[in-house]
């Protein structure tokens, strides 16, 4: 207040002016000759010119922005087969946090009930079909894998996917305690008869979109993967209906392969009848090899070294809860009354839900 009143009163009274006006010369156009608010004037425009050129650039080139997905040499890291399948993985038992109508049982629970079961060659996961008045809710599985990731090459060998009605289940990669900070991957994810194809998507804190250039032959269901908007949908691509469910069953099942890197996450799917040699051999799969992905997830507008990291696998076969006990999306998969009613009261219903693996694969770069 002082330092200003003082300045106005030099003004007013017509002291010299400073030293530099004093030196002008007659150029105007030698920048040392120009007034301070000329010069603050011209170098705003020229801040303003920069933004628009750059801003134009940029617009222009974005839609075509597109990762670097570069061969990268996979080298195999874990397998998951065999009898100790299921040794790999902690057996949850809480409440369903996403409100089915379910009662997971835990590992000792899970093989005396067969709803866990691995021999040499394969492993199953299912729904219990034995409780014939179901009231609670009926028996069923969800495991973690004990291991963590934050990159690699995920390879699935399915034979056989759950479905029929009220059935939810998925093969996903998620840090349950830390969702959605730390990001969720759903690979394999199918509701009720499941007759529409696989949906693959993304779910993240905010930040993450896909609105731009992709490589994929999935079609897009929706574009932004915050966990906070449309209800949590995420960001999926769907698979043509032979990716998932009796179909895919049908003809023997087929290959998963998700690789996670931070150009971006990508997912193919292979029916067994063309499932590519590196994969068979399972020593150096190579992606870049593999031709256009089903679903692409690039990191154009998704940072997903940050968003992505610290997850476990996840498969479970959830029964109704927030997708396939939605009452309108229930009805409109052609199944009858209440998804709690059909849980308790069809055991048998439940012979088609269960999931086979020949085993599982994870490959990260040497
Ligand atoms: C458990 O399930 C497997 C696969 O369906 C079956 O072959 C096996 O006989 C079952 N075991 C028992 C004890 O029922
Ligand atoms: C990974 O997740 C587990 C369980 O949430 C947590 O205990 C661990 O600290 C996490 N590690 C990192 C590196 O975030």
């Amino acid at each position: 207040m002082f330092l200003s009143r003082q300045n106005a009163s030099h003004a007013q009274y017509g002291d010299p002016p400073p030293p530099y006006e004093e030196t002008k010369s007659s150029s105007p156009i030698n920048p040392r000759n120009w007034g301070k608010r000329v010069r603050i004037g011209v170098a705003a425009a020229v801040i303003i010119i920069i933004a628009v050129v750059v801003g134009v650039v940029v617009g222009i080139r974005h839609p075509n922005a597109y990762p670097n997905y570069s061969k990268l040499n996979y080298a195999l890291l874990d397998t998951y087969s065999g009898t100790d399948f299921f040794d790999n993985f902690d057996y949850f038992t809480g409440y369903d946090p996403t409100g089915g109508f379910v009662r997971y049982v835990d590992a000792q629970g899970s093989q005396i009930l067969n709803l866990t079961y691995a021999t040499s060659s394969t492993a199953i996961l299912r729904v219990d079909t034995s409780e014939t008045n179901a009231i609670t809710g009926r028996k069923s599985v969800r495991i973690t894998s004990k291991k963590r990731y934050s990159r690699g090459l995920f390879v699935f060998d399915i034979v056989n996917t759950p479905y029929g009605c009220s059935t939810w289940p998925a093969l996903w990669l998620t840090d349950p305690p830390n969702w959605p900070t730390n990001g969720e991957i759903g690979v394999v994810e199918a509701v009720n008869g499941a007759t529409t194809g696989n949906l693959m998507a993304l779910h993240t804190s905010k930040g993450c979109k896909m609105g731009q250039k992709r490589e994929e032959t999935g079609k897009i269901i929706s574009k932004d993967c915050y966990s906070g908007t449309n209800t949590n949908t995420g960001c999926g691509v769907q698979g043509p209906q032979d990716t998932y469910g009796q179909a895919l069953n049908a003809n023997g099942g087929g290959v998963y392969a998700m690789e996670w890197r931070s150009e971006g996450i990508r997912m193919w799917f292979f029916p067994r009848s063309n499932i590519p040699s590196d994969i068979t051999e399972g020593v150096s799969p190579d992606p870049s090899s593999w031709g256009t992905a089903l679903a692409d997830f690039p990191n154009t507008n998704c940072d997903i070294g940050s968003h992505f990291r610290n997850q476990s696998i996840i498969a479970n076969i959830d029964l109704c809860g927030d997708w396939a006990g939605n009452a309108a999306v229930y009805t409109a998969d052609g199944c009858p009354g209440l998804c709690t009613d059909f849980v308790t009261n069809n055991a048998a219903a439940f012979e088609t839900a269960f999931w086979q693996w020949n085993g599982w694969q994870v490959y990260i770069p040497t």
